[in-house]
């Protein structure tokens, strides 16, 4: 696809909506790199909590960010200095967590960096909440997927139960809305739909049926010349 040019799909929008995995199974299908910048915000957070730092502390949670070595894996597995910390970083204490530090801009400038160079080497798929707006604006493709609330609130209480880690359905929902309202409110980098994006719900769809329209999305939009 598109000889030796390298192409960037940004994928942005709100958790629950499917970002994760369409975003790895698109980049499989594409043999492209798939970066899951959420599990980056969510590797610094797990540090601090870890290592005690208050999550307020700009001047500290910069240099972990700056000096983290997150490693993204094909397959999804997140290696934060030399330890696998895929699913430690799932648990809900870390997202809270996550969507807290990365409110602060000399965080996100430090992964800024660090997201721009995987693009650099290799054509990608990125998901996260800024990528369309702030990471690349020139994305070739530029998707923002959503869902219902609630459908939302389902698959990631499925994603929990499988992990070992039952929660209710109340409290996943409040967690999400929660999380939602910070990242589309705040002042750095918002959330927000970026005006030539491609917008999809995926309320109504299964995955596979989501995959398949986002491919032919992506397919069309490379051949004919705009990619
Ligand atoms: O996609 P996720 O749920 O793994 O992301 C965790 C948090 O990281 C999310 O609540 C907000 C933050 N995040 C961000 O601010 N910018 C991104 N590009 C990706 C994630």
């Amino acid at each position: 696809m598109g000889g030796n040019k390298r192409i960037v799909i940004a994928i942005d929008g709100p958790a629950g909506a499917g970002k994760s995995t369409l975003a790895r199974r698109l980049a499989e299908r594409l043999g492209f790199l798939y970066i899951d910048t959420g599990a980056m915000y969510r590797a610094v957070a797990l540090w601090a909590l870890r290592s005690g730092v208050g999550l307020a502390d700009e001047l500290r949670l910069a240099q972990l960010a700056k000096e983290a070595h997150i490693e993204l894996l094909p397959g999804g597995r997140v290696w934060l200095n030399q330890q696998d910390v895929t699913e430690a970083i799932r648990d809900p204490a870390v997202a809270q967590a996550a969507s807290q530090v990365s409110t602060l801009p000399c965080v996100r400038r430090a992964l800024l960096d660090k997201q721009r160079a995987y693009a650099v080497a290799s054509s990608v798929v990125m998901e996260g909440r800024d990528i369309g707006t702030v990471v690349f604006p020139e994305a070739d493709i530029k998707i923002f997927l959503d869902a219902h609330l609630d459908v939302r609130a389902q698959r990631r209480l499925r994603d929990l139960e499988r992990a070992g880690q039952p929660a209710s359905f109340e409290d996943v929902r409040r967690e999400l809305a929660q999380r939602d309202q910070r990242d589309r409110n705040r002042a750095e980098a918002p959330l927000q739909q970026p005006p030539d994006a491609v917008y999809v719900d995926t309320s109504g769809m299964t995955i596979e049926e989501a995959e398949e329209v986002l491919l032919k999305l992506i397919r069309d939009r490379t051949s004919n010349g705009k990619a």
